[in-house]
């Protein structure tokens, strides 16, 4: 890499592609102790009820066959006690694998076959014969909302925010009003990478878990406390991970069978899940939202009523903000919202790229659209009227608020004008053209994380911390930061992350990661230059005219400057100085430098503009996104290619979410039966046109140490919602429902 100074905010490649293009970067299925056994898992065909027997005779006959682990034979561990808490699981009562005999979903584990090769292991569980007393079941989400609920204990969060105004009298007397039930269809998660897990016993007995996660240090705690181990005896690595996107926020069953697999058989074991299996557990809820909303004629707000309900299993309470971002997002004096969820018997739904805002903020950017529309307005005249520069809902305000410059900005870039009058208004040919528009707002976190800094007698810089790369660059901003931080040029830096032994740090997720991370990289290495420049200075082996010149630290070089004249060491010569081989610092971030976050009394957000051109085949109803400009305000970009890359990532889920993707639930097996990539559409590159996305200045000092406020979801936001408003325009057709398919 010819790269010398890699410094924040430059457009460095990233520094683990050579590793993953090449195959070097190891992933969770990948690791090969030997006498490793493959394990497969068998699945409950039914939704709800239990099972009579399971007859493996003729799995047991398959050559290779080792053990068909169940509910009859698994070892006891701490996860099966009445006790047992899932630290990463959401509230309720944890589904446990292999527990009893009872199925509470379609998808279930209710056996693993352990096999010395993969295909004895498969070929051994489509054998396995499971009789079932069958009890009734609801997997259909209409029916479910008949149950919904607000469960007694949840997260404070997500509590319906408290009423201003009153939204239903101001909404009778508006005189313009929309009012309407608006639908998103539940998602799966498909990462490139399929959940998966490798146990490998060590010497002394402790395990090392390869696992597909966004948290090692997660992964570890909660496999120490499922097995009852000490933390010491369980090590969880995971340096690259092909994909998340919120699916391996909890630990997956895959982890816990792995790991209790090994404790029965005492051997290493790994344990896989198919593309079909993936869609057994990791999905985005189904959510309806009824939003009712009022203006003046002039286009001025006057009420906003969102009530939601999204998806959750029949023993866990999985909740999302889904209703907030209207009331957070616009100035209106009347405003009301209510949330609950429905239960029914399918595994618990899970949170996705932007969990609760991609459903929310894309739902009622569309309510938006078809309000300022009912005005006779332009939508982005209608938005730059209404938008409000604090949190409305909270009545706080923004640490920083570039929203009013990313529509503008945005507008400019698409060459928006003024939404020429008219559905059908554009054509080309037999085409009909559309352009549409949305806003998009996302929080902006940071959570507490430690680095370790340390140079060593070759003179390169290893940085550590347990920070996953879910694919996000996160290797390469920190190397930036680090090369900025402590002055030395990016290829002789190590960045070691993905395994739970390194210094503190929270699961990837929520976007907090660069503002984490890239912080306690700072300020270890920060840190570690100080006590570097200190120590040479104390040194008896230093020599005088070094410690009589002011000596600074750049390029991974030592300057001493004395007289006008310059001396340069290498960073080896000035460690032997000290007589080290090597010298380290590690340090904490905390949420500000100066201040403590909750003590500012002001709310964090990133904020989106997106525009959007559509082509609609009047024919045959086919839509093409032909174009799409997002203009980011994201506080502080560290890298503008890494980042633009993750906006233009979630940009492409979103197009998923507007036209393609959609898990659909056959209620009679309450089973999602679309499970695989010919039946469940992901976009194409055939269906992802040019994607410009622009960042908007914005200084932030409070946000976060480094002023930082992350990307990986706010292309979610509002993109879904701008590729609908477009139809609208392009077709005069309103669609309320996620995925839009044309003619339906
Ligand atoms: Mo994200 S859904 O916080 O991984």
């Amino acid at each position: 890499m010819n790269v010398v100074s890699a410094n924040i905010g430059q457009s460095v490649p990233r520094i683990d592609g050579f590793a993953k293009v090449t195959g070097q970067a190891t992933y969770a299925a990948e690791p090969h102790p030997p006498g490793l056994l493959y394990g497969v898992i068998v699945n409950s065909l039914i939704a709800r009820g239990r099972i009579e027997a399971i007859h493996d005779e003729a799995a047991r006959a398959v050559p290779g066959v080792t053990e068909v682990m169940t509910h009859h034979n698994r070892p006891h561990t701490a996860l099966f006690e009445k006790s047992y808490v899932d630290g990463l699981g959401v509230p309720g009562s944890p589904y446990r694998p292999l527990h009893d005999a009872e199925i509470r979903f379609n998808g279930q584990p209710v056996a693993v076959v352990f096999a010395e090769t993969f295909e004895a292991a498969r070929e051994a569980a489509m054998l396995i014969q499971v009789d079932y007393e069958r009890w009734p079941h609801n997997a259909d989400f209409d029916a479910a909302l008949h149950q919904k609920y607000m469960p007694s204990k949840t997260r404070s969060n997500y509590v319906p925010p408290k009423s201003r105004g009153n939204a239903s009298e101001a909404y009778a007397l508006s005189p313009v009003k929309i009012e309407g039930r608006f639908h998103l269809a539940p998602e799966h998660h498909n990462p490139m990478e399929m959940h998966a897990t490798t146990v490998i016993i060590e010497e002394d007995g402790a395990l090392t878990v390869w696992d597909k996660t966004q948290g090692p240090q997660a992964v570890q705690a909660y496999l120490a406390s499922a097995l009852s181990l000490s933390g010491k005896k369980v090590r969880v690595r995971n340096p690259y991970v092909g994909g998340a996107f919120g699916s391996g926020l909890r630990a997956q069953h895959n982890v816990f069978l792995a790991a209790l697999g090994a404790e029965m058989l005492k051997r290493p074991v790994r344990v896989t899940l198919t593309r079909p299996q993936m869609f057994t557990h990791v999905f985005r809820p189904e959510a309806v939202m009824d939003i009712a909303l009022g203006a003046d004629r002039d286009g001025t707000l006057q009420s906003i009523i969102v009530e939601g309900v999204t998806d959750t299993s029949r023993f866990e309470h999985n909740m999302e903000n889904v209703v907030v971002w209207g009331l957070i997002g616009y100035k209106c004096p009347n405003a009301t919202a209510d949330y609950k969820i429905a239960p029914r018997d399918t595994y618990t739904s899970s949170d996705m790229r932007a969990p609760g805002a991609a459903t929310g903020v894309n739902l009622f950017e569309m309510a938006v659209d078809e309000l300022a529309w009912a005005c006779g307005m332009d939508p982005l005249a209608f938005r730059l009227h209404n938008y409000s520069e604090i949190d409305a809902m909270h009545n706080m305000p923004l640490t920083s608020n570039a929203l009013r410059e990313a529509l503008l900005q945005g507008a400019e870039r698409f060459g928006w004008n003024g939404y020429p009058p008219g559905p059908g208004s554009l054509r080309d040919g037999r085409e009909l053209i559309g352009h549409g528009m949305a806003t998009g707002i996302w929080d902006a976190m940071f959570s507490p994380t430690a680095a370790r800094a340390r140079l060593t007698s070759d003179g390169r810089l290893h940085i550590a911390t347990a920070a996953s790369d879910i694919g996000t660059g996160t290797y390469t901003i920190l190397a930036q930061t680090a090369s900025e931080a402590f002055g030395i040029p990016i290829d002789r830096i190590d960045i070691e992350l993905g395994d739970s032994t390194l210094p503190e740090c929270p699961t990837e997720g929520g976007s907090w990661t660069a503002a984490s991370a890239g912080a306690a990289v700072w300020l270890a290495c920060q840190s570690l230059r100080e006590k570097f420049l200190k120590a040479l200075a104390k040194s008896e082996n230093t020599p005088e005219r070094i410690k009589q010149s002011e000596v600074t630290l750049t390029e991974g070089e030592l300057h001493g400057v004395r007289d006008g004249s310059r001396e340069v060491f290498s960073l080896q010569e000035a460690l032997s100085f000290i007589g080290e081989a090597s010298i380290e610092a590690e340090e904490t971030a905390k949420p500000g430098l100066r201040d403590k976050i909750s003590e500012m009394r002001k709310a964090r957000f990133t904020h989106s503009a997106v525009f959007c051109e559509v082509r609609v085949d009047e024919e045959l109803g086919i839509v093409r996104v032909t174009r799409l400009v997002n203009a980011v305000a994201a506080g502080r970009i560290m890298n503008p290619k890494t980042a633009a890359s993750q906006v233009r990532g979630a940009m492409v889920m979103a197009t998923g979410m507007a036209l393609h993707e959609e898990s659909l639930m056959d209620e009679r097996y309450g089973r999602f039966m679309n499970h695989n990539f010919s039946e469940y559409h992901i976009p194409s590159h055939a269906d992802i046109p040019e994607m410009d996305v622009l960042f908007v200045d914005e200084k932030d000092e409070e946000v976060s140490p480094l002023g930082i406020k992350g990307v990986g979801e706010i292309g979610m936001c509002g993109t879904a919602a701008a590729i609908a408003n477009a139809i609208f325009h392009a077709t005069g057709k309103r669609y309320r429902t996620l995925p839009i398919i044309p003619g339906a």
